[in-house]
């Protein structure tokens, strides 16, 4: 059959044409797959038979030109894909595929790489990689309507992830980023939480041994941003360990002067770097796990006693901000540790002051819960939630790992019912 096909394009003499259909069809499982695809872009080859070597420049560079030109609109994929999120999010000083396409927890993830020799070959493995990414989305859904499962190489992940949905992505894409996500490590924080391992990470945590790693990471948003690969507007996001006491923060901040910023911080220090950020973007604001509404519960979850300045802290922050609720709240629920109804009324309190009305309620990621454990959880959920409502707070629930039919019981059952 593959015989067949190429001989079918031969009388034509596009003989280049016939070389990269070979190549870029290499992948494909099987023969019929391939004559699917061969049929769906009958029109595109139709159209080379003119030998458009600008066409055919197109296609080599990777498969946009080909799909970008099909009705292939509608596909499965997810906002970061096709937005080009480019997350830095992991150890830079250990050669690790630190740059990813998210932070989510649905390995494999559709890519990840590590920083490159120079600044360009990283940019250009990271479109590359992406650009794969978007002809695999399409190519599965082309499959899907001609009623064939294909094996998915580089999206087995997202296809068990929350975020892959169907959409008109094509109407969605940008060519530029639109999040720049920053969790570089090695980085320091003065905070013990229990449930993190960013502590352990900064045993030996060096200055002057991480800068040279770190100068490759500046060296990469720099040409990013010096060949507009970035959105003006996209968003950026803050999360180096804790950003506040950070010895290279200064240049942190001056990539994301101006930008609407997440900034992750764990509060115990006031830092007119952040304050600037926010006070001059609307848009930026401050994400902070308190995980508590006391202070005796703070102290045993992040192991200092800091609450009273912490609050102090984002009192100042409002006051200087640009609007009402840039200061946000996270709230790891972990049962046994801060599962009573003083922290829930508390974290109320807190937020009422703080003029905020929506907090991220989430469970500690690391733990791979037994089953009561996971009960545990869905009966604290509940009594959190219906404590939320019952002040008119918004909630999101986040990285739960938890099934649908568990989530919606926790919204169901959330509803009224007995005080807890
Ligand atoms: C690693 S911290 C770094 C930024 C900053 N120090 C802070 O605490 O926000 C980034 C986020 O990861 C969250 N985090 C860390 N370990 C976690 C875990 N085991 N489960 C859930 N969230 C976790 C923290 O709550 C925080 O919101
Ligand atoms: S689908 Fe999920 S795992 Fe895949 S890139 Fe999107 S958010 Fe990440
Ligand atoms: S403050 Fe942030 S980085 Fe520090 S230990 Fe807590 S969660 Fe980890």
């Amino acid at each position: 059959m593959l015989r067949k096909i190429i001989k079918a394009i031969t009388p034509y003499g596009l003989i280049r044409l016939r070389q990269i259909i070979i190549q870029h069809y290499r992948n494909s499982e099987t023969i019929e797959e391939m004559q699917v695809i061969i049929d769906a872009h009958s029109k595109q080859l139709e159209e080379l038979k003119g030998l458009d070597y600008s066409r055919v420049e197109r296609l080599e560079e990777g498969l946009d030109g080909i799909y970008l030109d099909s009705d292939i609109s509608e596909y499965e994929s997810c906002q970061n894909i096709e937005e080009a999120w480019f997350a830095i999010n992991g150890r830079i000083d250990q050669g690790d595929e630190c740059i990813k396409a998210c932070c989510e927890w649905y390995p494999p993830y559709p890519y990840f790489i590590s920083l490159q020799e120079t600044a360009e070959e990283t940019l250009k493995k990271f479109f590359d990689a992406r650009k794969r990414t978007i002809a695999e989305c399409m190519k599965a859904s082309m499959l899907k309507r001609q009623g064939i499962e294909s094996k998915r190489k580089i999206t087995e992940g997202c296809a068990k992830c929350p975020f892959f949905t169907k959409a008109k992505w094509a109407e969605r894409r940008t060519d530029l980023i639109k999040h720049v996500y920053l969790a570089v490590y090695p980085s320091p924080c003065q905070s013990k939480c229990v449930y993190c391992n960013v502590g352990e990470w900064m045993r030996g945590f060096n200055v002057a041994e991480s800068k040279i790693y770190y100068e490759k990471v500046f060296e990469v948003i720099s040409l990013a941003k010096e060949k507009n690969m970035i959105a003006d507007d996209a968003n950026w996001t803050v999360a180096c360990g804790e950003i506040t006491i950070h010895p290279l923060k200064e240049r942190i901040y001056d990539f994301v002067r101006g930008q609407a910023t997440k900034f992750y911080t764990n509060g115990f220090v006031y830092d007119e770097g952040v304050a600037e950020n926010l006070r001059l973007n609307p848009r930026s604001d401050i994400l902070l796990s308190l995980d508590s509404g006391t202070p005796e519960t703070f102290a045993k979850m992040k192991g200092v006693d800091k609450f009273d300045v912490v609050l102090k802290n984002m009192d100042e922050y409002c006051e200087n901000g640009a609007r009402p609720g840039q200061v946000r709240y996270k709230y790891i629920l972990m049962p046994g540790l801060n599962d009573n109804l003083s922290d829930y009324e508390g974290i109320v309190q807190t937020m009422k002051r703080h003029e905020t009305n929506n907090i991220i309620l989430t469970r500690d990621y690391r733990r791979d819960s037994t089953y009561e454990e996971k009960q545990a959880f869905i009966y604290a959920a509940k009594q959190l939630v219906r404590v939320l409502r019952s002040n008119d707070i918004d909630f999101h629930l986040v990285e739960i790992g938890i099934t649908n039919k568990e989530f919606n019981e926790i919204l169901d059952n959330a509803e009224g019912g007995e005080p807890c």
